[in-house]
């Protein structure tokens, strides 16, 4: 299936959303696109959806209704399985509480969605440690590193794989400012140089400035305003 809409395709898109849990609609139609090589942040008050909107983009859940696409194709009609293998190419997750694999070296969480689709990732993920400052590090296990370590390796597995799009929910919402802003500099940085469309939930207001465009969730919808 290709994109429907003229021009150039977009890294992320999604056509009136709605979703929630039980009785609860928590997204009241929500449409939004990401460029390639666009960096949009989402803020909105704690419970307005923001996570579950990254989620349903990410496609770790299945909308109630509407669409999700991924650098042109539709995803949200695929089988699980073939949505996780799309997933395993084409997006990169940070979450805050960056979800390590403790029993695997730094180099092989890394190395994971590489592993997933069959590439040879190595030389990708040590020159990624080496950017997120730590080259070296490789064979420590998760345990021994520091908040913001662990989320400078969370950065590196997402972009290891070159993901066209990129889904951050808070990725430095458990670190302090100066980690902070080492750590989402360098998300933002390594995205733009891939060409990574990327979708950043934050309520970090210099972070949210930092991108090119802010979409503000509330009640379930999306207004958008200008970022900075
Ligand atoms: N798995 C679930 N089961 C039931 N209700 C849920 C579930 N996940 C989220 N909700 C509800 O949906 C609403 C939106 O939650 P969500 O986590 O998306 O908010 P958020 O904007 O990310 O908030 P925060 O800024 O606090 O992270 C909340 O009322 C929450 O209780
Ligand atoms: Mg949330």
């Amino acid at each position: 299936m290709t994109f429907p809409a003229p021009g150039a395709v977009p890294a992320l898109f999604a056509r009136d959303l709605r979703h929630g849990f039980g009785g609860v609609e928590v997204l009241h139609g929500v449409t939004l696109g990401v460029g390639a090589g666009e960096v949009v942040a989402v803020t909105g008050p704690s419970g307005s959806g923001k996570s579950t909107l990254l989620h349903l983009l990410g496609g770790l859940d299945t909308p109630r209704d509407g669409e999700v696409w991924w650098a042109g194709e539709r995803v949200d009609t695929l089988g699980t399985q073939a949505r996780a293998g799309r997933r395993a190419g084409r997006v990169g997750l940070v979450f805050q509480h960056h979800y390590l694999l403790e029993d695997l070296s730094v180099l092989h969480n890394v190395l994971v969605p590489a592993l997933l689709t069959g590439q040879d990732g190595a030389a990708r993920a040590r020159t990624l440690l080496a950017r997120v400052g730590l080259a070296g590090r490789e064979r420590d296990l998760p345990g021994v590193l520091s908040g913001g370590e662990r989320q400078r390796v969370a950065v590196a597995r997402a972009l290891a794989s070159r993901p066209a799009v990129v889904l951050a929910d808070e990725p430095t919402g458990s670190l302090d400012r100066a980690n902070a802003e080492v750590v989402a500099g360098l998300l933002l940085d390594l995205a733009r140089e891939d060409g990574a469309g990327v979708l950043l939930v934050t309520h970090d207001e210099r972070l949210a400035a930092r991108a090119d465009r802010a979409l503000h969730l509330l009640d379930g919808r999306i207004e958008e305003g200008e970022a900075g």
